[in-house]
């Protein structure tokens, strides 16, 4: 499948009816998420009849595109019944058979119950930046413990120099895929422009 066709069949993908500001609920833009799949897929091959988590994954759009590419099954983890409920909808309007969500707090996981279960993992994490700092840190490690192969995952920019710290402590390899611009949209009362731009890294993570 082409970039533009994933592109295309990921527009299709219903997002949040009513974005909870505290969970950091905002869609991947489908033209981000067919990219980062696509590079995940043909330049690391780790999407094909593999084991894949999507953590924090809302309304499904990253499971949605790894079950198109031919996941071997696609589990998708997030904390809000709102959110997966739309997810599950997704699934079905694309008649996916290889795709399952559970409802769970992805921070407060035991982390030997899914440890190296799957083979990659795939995330969107909430940026941690205001009342949940550290969050996506937290989401990182989990996804670690989780991955067998290796961890896909989008940081703020801003925070490469902390990110690299930690891999390093933790005996990872860390390597920036793309730089991105991503646009937040105004989803939220006090974004006052239509979106706003900020920078971001696509990373990927992997067991030295
Ligand atoms: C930035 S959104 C990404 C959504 C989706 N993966 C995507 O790419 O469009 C972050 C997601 O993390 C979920 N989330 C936030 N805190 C969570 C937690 N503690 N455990 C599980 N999911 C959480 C939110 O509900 C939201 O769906």
């Amino acid at each position: 499948m082409k970039r533009k066709e994933l592109e295309s069949c990921l527009q299709q993908v219903d997002v949040f009816e009513k974005p909870k500001l505290l969970l950091e609920q905002y869609p991947t833009r489908p033209h981000i998420a067919a990219c980062m799949l696509y590079t995940i897929h043909n330049s690391f091959d780790d999407i094909e009849d593999k084991l894949v988590a999507d953590l924090g994954c809302g309304c499904g759009v990253l499971s949605v595109g790894a079950a198109v590419l031919g996941a071997g099954l696609c589990v998708g983890f997030d904390i809000d019944e709102d959110a997966l409920e739309i997810c599950s909808r997704n699934i079905e309007e694309f008649d996916l058979k290889n795709t399952d969500t559970i409802q769970c707090d992805v921070c407060a996981l035991v982390p030997e119950r899914f440890s190296n279960k799957f083979d990659t993992v795939i995330m969107n994490p909430p940026f941690g930046t205001k009342h949940n700092k550290g969050m996506d840190m937290q989401f990182l490690k989990m996804a670690l413990s989780m991955s067998q192969t290796a961890v896909y995952s989008l940081h703020k920019s801003s925070t490469r120099e902390h990110i690299q710290k930690k891999a390093d402590d933790w005996n990872v390899k860390m390597e920036v895929i793309a730089e991105l611009k991503y646009d937040l949209p105004a989803s939220y009362k006090f974004h006052k422009k239509t979106s706003v731009d900020i920078e971001v890294d696509f990373i990927r993570f992997c067991l030295k």
